[in-house]
């Protein structure tokens, strides 16, 4: 499989879901992962389970919508360990609603955290990654960023501003090295999706030409090959992972 040795990989939302499976799945590889999310106890659980595989992990508690946290994230690591070579903006939230009833509250919490999140990120990794002239950018956004959704315009157009802002930051920064790419993940079985209830489910699972409902693992395989030396020439894309759901 994808090798990541001696890479040095940031991954938000790891405390649980894609981003703990991601976490993993990087540290199997071989990389040192830095965990980041706002709950140190999980983020120390998942860390915890990593070393007792012999991977190598740390934990950072960050609110991935203030810049100045992100910021400081990314100058310790690169201070502690000299580079960083792979950031996953995965951190998200919903808040879910239809238009007439979402407060602005519901639409700011959801861009600050999903889109505004992302852009910390990038613009707090970007300086390091250039002067490397090399990284791997890798943005979580959702089938719904591409189809809408009823009752998510918060987090649909999330979603979507974050193809955008793959794509423009992949142009700006190419030429150093460094590719960003997006991941569009369908329905995967974690907390988010866990409060639907089964006729819903059964729903959504006839409409997956696989007929079932993603796991975690589905969408760290993919974070995997595109942080790897052997994704270099793949940069703005935009890859669906949802068992055939969205096909376009
Ligand atoms: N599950 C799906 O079907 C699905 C489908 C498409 C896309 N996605 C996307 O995949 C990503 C992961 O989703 P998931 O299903 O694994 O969700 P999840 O189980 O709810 O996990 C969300 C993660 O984001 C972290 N987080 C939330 N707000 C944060 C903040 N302000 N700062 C830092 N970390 C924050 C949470 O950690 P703390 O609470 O510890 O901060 C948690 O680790 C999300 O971007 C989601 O939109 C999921």
């Amino acid at each position: 499989m994808f090798k990541l040795s001696k890479k040095v990989a940031v991954v938000t939302g790891a405390s649980r879901g894609i981003g703990k499976s991601m976490a993993e799945t990087y540290a199997r590889a071989g990389a040192h992962v830095i965990c980041a999310s706002r709950s140190e106890d999980a983020l120390n659980l998942v860390a915890d389970g990593i070393k007792s595989e012999g991977g190598s992990a740390s934990v950072s508690v960050i609110n991935v919508s203030d810049l100045e946290n992100f910021q400081n994230l990314i100058k310790k690591i690169s201070d502690e360990y000299g580079s960083v070579d792979i950031l996953v903006n995965n951190a998200g939230i919903t808040r879910d609603t239809l238009i007439m009833r979402m407060s602005e509250d519901d639409w700011n919490t959801v861009i600050d955290v999903n889109l505004k999140g992302a852009f910390n990120g990038i613009k707090a990794v970007t300086r390091t990654m250039m002067k490397q002239r090399s990284g791997r950018i890798i943005n979580i956004s959702s089938v719904v960023g591409l189809t809408g959704n009823a009752g998510q315009v918060n987090y649909a157009a999330s979603k979507a501003g974050l193809i955008g802002l793959t794509k423009a930051t992949a142009k700006e920064i190419g030429s150093r090295g460094i590719t960003v790419n997006c991941i569009a993940p369908g329905y995967i079985a974690t907390d988010m999706t866990d409060q639907m209830d089964d006729q819903a489910k059964d729903l959504l699972i006839s409409q997956i030409p696989l007929g079932r409902i993603g796991s975690p693992e589905d969408i760290a395989a993919t974070a995997l090959f595109l942080a790897s030396d052997e994704a270099g020439y793949i940069t703005g894309q935009t890859f669906t992972v949802d068992g055939g759901m969205v096909m376009i």
